[in-house]
């Protein structure tokens, strides 16, 4: 696991949490193109919020309050936490293209291969069970939870939320403006442009897109009965608390 650290965290840091592939990319370049009134050019580095793994330099240059995407398990000293989360089972299958994506698998290792190291949470930011559980047992007084299939289902109610909990007053016609502009066609779109000059992706398996699919339930065509019944055992108590299973 990564385990960058910044020089100092402060009480009023925001931090945009998720176990990899919740969707933030999509979430950041929102919020940051409602506040910047802008359109957004890259969303691979995303200003107003960026990667505190791989923008670290950067983050511990921002003058307070800062905004940053995280994907650490819970940390104590974390005060104001965004946290996405998604159905593990899709993560899965968006983490599995992503390990191809960034050549840590072959291009003809399986799926089923990919959940054996999935499972043992031995991939980036370990277990997805106990990465949800560890935010879900100790939330901060500031935490608001948001499901990417609620933000698919009805971007404009998330969006609000997250804008709210921001202390923002919401322009309505400035949020779908925002939300029109990354939406998975234009972001799609807006990757062929970035693949051929920014480095967090041009030097990835081409292939295979970032802007992949963003199907809600996308794993049915992934899982079989027999891994996806071993698959719940494993995660049952994250997906039972998140309602992603009955
Ligand atoms: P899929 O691989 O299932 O398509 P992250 O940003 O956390 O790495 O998450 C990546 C996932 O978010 C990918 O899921 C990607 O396609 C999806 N995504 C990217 N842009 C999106 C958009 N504009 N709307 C919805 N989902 C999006």
């Amino acid at each position: 696991m990564k385990m960058v650290r910044l020089d100092k965290i402060c009480s009023d840091d925001i931090f945009f949490v998720s176990y990899p592939k919740s969707g933030t990319t999509w979430i950041r370049y929102v919020i940051n193109n409602y506040l910047t009134n802008d359109s957004g050019k890259n969303f691979a580095r995303i200003e107003l919020i960026p990667d505190m793994h791989a923008e670290t330099e950067y983050c511990n240059s921002l003058p307070s309050p800062r905004m940053m995407k995280s994907h650490l398990p819970f940390q104590p000293e974390f005060n104001n936490i965004i946290y996405l989360c998604r159905d593990a089972r899709d993560v899965a299958v968006s983490y599995y293209f992503h390990y191809k994506k960034y050549k840590h698998l072959k291009s003809n290792d399986s799926f089923e291969s990919f959940l054996n190291i999935f499972n043992a949470g031995k991939v980036n930011f370990g277990l997805w069970n106990d990465h949800v559980n560890s935010w879900l047992d100790n939330k901060p007084m500031r935490f608001l939870l948001i499901k990417y299939e609620d933000a698919i289902r009805n971007p404009v109610n998330e969006f609000n939320k997250i804008l709210f909990f921001l202390g923002y007053n919401v322009d309505s016609t400035r949020l779908l403006s925002a939300i029109a502009n990354a939406d998975f066609s234009r972001m799609a779109a807006l990757e062929e442009e970035l693949n051929k000059n920014e480095p967090l992706l041009k030097n990835s398996n081409l292939d295979i897109p970032f802007i992949r699919k963003a199907q809600v339930g996308d794993y049915k065509h992934y899982f079989n009965k027999e891994n996806e019944s071993e698959f719940i055992k494993i995660h049952y108590s994250g997906m039972k608390k998140l309602e992603y299973i009955s």
